[in-house]
C-alpha cells in the first residue's frame, strides 16, 4: 500500500491496482509538487466543502470518470457539475471494490466555495489494503476521537497540526493518543502563513510522549507499507 502526500490535507492511497484521493487541493496549493493531470484515481473522498479540501476534486473526477464520496449536500453540489457521486452522512459506511469508508465527526465549519450550505465537516475511517486509515479532515481536538478508537480501531492517522483553523501540534499529539493509532502523518501545515508549524516538533513530541511511528511526508512523497490485503500486489 502506498500513501502519497499531495500537500495540505490531500493524499492519494493506492492498493491492489485501486487508487483513491482524499481532499485533492493541488492547483491552488503553492506547495504542490504534482499537477491535476497526474492524479489517476477511481474514487475521491471529501471531508468538507472548503476550497482547500474540495480543491480540484471535480476536475479530477471528470478526467478519471471517478466517483466523489462526500456528505449529502456536497455530493448534491458535485452532481450539478456532472460527476458521479455517493452522498452519505455521519456514521454511514460505504463499500467500494477496494474496501470501505465511514464518515465520522469533525469539529469544524463547512460551506461550498460559492458560500452555499455544505452540511457539516467530517473525517473518514478508510479501510483499505488491510489498514484502517483515519483522515481527520479539518478539526479541533474532540472526544469523538475516543469513540473512533473504541469502535473503528484505526491504525494510521492523518492529523492536522497547523493550528489557527484546526488542532495545533500539542492537540494533535493528544489526538494520536486518543485514536490509539500506531502511525501518524501530519497534514494541514505550512501551506499558508496562519498555519505555519514545524512537523519535526510534532514528530519529536510523538516520539517522546507516545513512542509510535510518525512519518513526515514532503508534498509529492510517499509512504509505502506492506500490503495486508488478500488479493496480491502493492
Ligand atoms: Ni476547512
Ligand atoms: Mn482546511
Amino acid at each position: 500500500m502506498k500513501i502519497t502526500y499531495l500537500g495540505h490535507s490531500g493524499f492519494v492511497v493506492e492498493c491492489c491496482e485501486n487508487a483513491l484521493a482524499i481532499d485533492p487541493f493541488i492547483s491552488g496549493n503553492p506547495l504542490a509538487q504534482t499537477s491535476v493531470d497526474k492524479i489517476k484515481v477511481q474514487d475521491i473522498l471529501l471531508t468538507h466543502g472548503h476550497g482547500d479540501h474540495l480543491g480540484d476534486a471535480i476536475e479530477i473526477a471528470k478526467k478519471n470518470e471517478a466517483t466523489i464520496t462526500a456528505i449529502f449536500e456536497i455530493a448534491n453540489y458535485c452532481s450539478t457539475q456532472f460527476v458521479k457521486t455517493i452522498g452519505m452522512n455521519m456514521g454511514g459506511k460505504i463499500k467500494y471494490d477496494w474496501g470501505s469508508s465511514i464518515l465520522t465527526p469533525a469539529t469544524h465549519s463547512s460551506a461550498l466555495p460559492n458560500g452555499n450550505y455544505a452540511g457539516v465537516a467530517g473525517a473518514y475511517v478508510i479501510d483499505i489494503c488491510g489498514y484502517k486509515i483515519y483522515h481527520a479532515g479539518d478539526t479541533g481536538l474532540h472526544y469523538d476521537m475516543k469513540m473512533v478508537k473504541e469502535v473503528y480501531t484505526p491504525d494510521i492517522a492523518l492529523l492536522p497540526i497547523g493550528g489557527h483553523f484546526t488542532m495545533d501540534i500539542d492537540d494533535a499529539v493528544i489526538a494520536a493518543h486518543w485514536l490509539g493509532v500506531d502511525h501518524v502523518i501530519p497534514m494541514h501545515y505550512n501551506t499558508f502563513d496562519p498555519i505555519k508549524a514545524d512537523p519535526n516538533e510534532f514528530a519529536q513530541k510523538i516520539k517522546d510522549k507516545l513512542d509510535i511511528s510518525c512519518t513526515i511526508l514532503e508534498p509529492g512523497k510517499s509512504l509505502t507499507l506492506k500490503s495486508l490485503c488478500t488479493t496480491t500486489k502493492v
